[in-house]
């Protein structure tokens, strides 16, 4: 697929402010500063089309794309940001489980992982709750530029290795290069291919 438009719609705290149902969606989520936003304009070829910043915690609410006038694509604020208060980490959980539950047309949810690190505990604790809520993911490892080719597959080694202890099958995964564009045809076709099933 190649996508030939690609527009903002809505930002909403939370998902009953969202568009309606009426279109498949793919939602992006990870860490704090892990490259979602950046992912996003990567694969539109719009590097304004999603806010990116240096800082963790630019994204903020549930942010709405429409592309090709097809599908939804859906910007999340990143978990994991240490200088978030309590109180916000809260709100920030229940507006993802409810949006992540609830939200009837989502059909699958890219999980971000930053591929120049080995497996964190947050992000394995994050894909397990995924399981119990029964909602379908894909692992994308971010960042690759940033690290030799080397260690990036001794990561997703060790990625996998660690799910394999709770899991039994494993999900998809792409590796992925904002500045580079690497993954973008694959991660592309992917989404190709679950919405028209
Ligand atoms: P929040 O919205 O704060 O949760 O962050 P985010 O996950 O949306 O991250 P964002 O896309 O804003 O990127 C964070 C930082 O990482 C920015 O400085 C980006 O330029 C940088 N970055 C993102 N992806 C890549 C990548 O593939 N390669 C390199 N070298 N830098 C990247
Ligand atoms: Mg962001």
């Amino acid at each position: 697929m190649k996508i030939t438009s690609a527009e903002y719609l809505i930002s909403s705290p939370d998902f009953t402010k969202a568009p309606p149902p009426d279109k498949p969606e793919f939602a992006f989520i990870g860490r704090s500063n892990v490259g979602k936003s950046s992912l996003i304009n990567m694969l539109a070829d719009n590097q304004k089309l999603a806010k990116t910043s240096g800082t963790p915690g630019k994204t903020q609410l549930i942010n709405h794309f429409i592309v090709n006038n097809e599908w939804y694509l859906v910007d999340l604020p990143g978990y994991g940001f240490a200088k978030v208060s309590q109180n916000a980490r809260n709100r920030w959980e229940q507006m993802i489980e409810n949006y992540l539950r609830k939200r009837e047309n989502l059909i699958n949810v890219f999980v971000l992982i930053d591929g120049r690190h080995s497996p964190q505990k947050i992000d394995l604790e994050f894909m397990n709750k995924l399981g119990k809520w029964e909602i379908p993911f894909t692992v994308v490892f971010t960042k690759a530029d940033k690290e030799t080719q080397k260690m990036v597959s001794q990561n997703v080694k060790a990625f996998f290795a660690e799910m394999r202890e709770t899991w039994q099958f494993l999900p998809e995964y792409f590796v992925t290069s904002a500045t580079k564009k690497t993954g973008k045809d694959k991660l592309l076709a992917f989404i190709d291919k679950t919405i028209r099933g």
